[in-house]
């Protein structure tokens, strides 16, 4: 079984996904061992705390830079002897001595299909509001690995999701998050921990 270390910084909707997924038998070869905060009092922990376990809080706010937070960060991983390390709504970008670290052993879950609306600034609500600033028809989620170019990682999985008349930056959050994120992120932590993918040219295949 493989070491899962899920890293949030918020609500943790997807961090429930994938405890919800484990529970239901659907992360094959893996099991959730800690959650590490980059804020604290994230409701994620308290999810985290529900479903017994471990919660850490390393505030990226104690750190003077992202390197020396990087550095923090990679000595609690390695502490918790985590096999694989998932972004959850992790919303601290860590460098390259972490990437470096866990090659093709991280994935991050972004709400666009990448290459659009993605890279530095481009988080949480914001992805959404440009995305309807652009005016586009179809949005969605992307699972892929995480390197240190932000967001630019081989795509492992993506979901499209129709943009509907009327849709606020928050409904169409939501239908992303539902439609998307919470089918697609456990799915892709199951298919990295039955070392199902493999990565050709810096493409990701991934056996179904
Ligand atoms: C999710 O929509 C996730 O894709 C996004 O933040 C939200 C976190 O929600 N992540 C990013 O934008 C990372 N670039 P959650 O805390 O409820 O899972």
């Amino acid at each position: 079984m493989k070491n899962i270390v899920v890293l949030v910084s918020g609500g943790g909707t997807n961090l429930q996904a994938l405890i919800d997924a484990e529970k239901r038998g659907e992360i094959k070869g893996g099991k959730i061992t800690c959650v590490i905060s980059s804020k604290e009092g994230a409701y994620a922990l308290e999810r985290a705390a529900q479903n017994g376990i471990k919660g850490i809080v390393l505030p990226r706010k104690d750190y003077a830079d992202s390197h020396e937070y990087s550095k923090a960060m990679l000595e609690t991983l390695q502490a918790e002897n985590a096999d694989i390390i998932v972004y959850a709504g992790f919303m601290t970008i860590l460098d390259e001595q972490v990437c470096r670290a866990y090659p093709y052993k991280m994935v991050n879950v972004h709400p666009a299909l990448i290459p659009s609306f993605c890279g530095k600034g481009y988080y949480g609500l914001k992805v959404h509001e440009e995305a309807l600033a652009r005016g586009v028809k179809v949005t969605g989620a992307t699972v892929h690995f995480v390197t240190e170019v932000c967001d630019g990682g081989p795509i492992i999985l993506q979901k499209a999701v129709e943009i509907q008349n009327g849709d606020t930056p928050e409904i169409l959050q939501r239908r992303v998050m539902e439609q998307a994120e919470w089918k697609i992120l456990p799915k892709a932590v199951s298919l990295l921990c039955e070392d199902k993918i493999r990565i050709e040219n810096g493409v990701a295949y991934a056996e179904e």
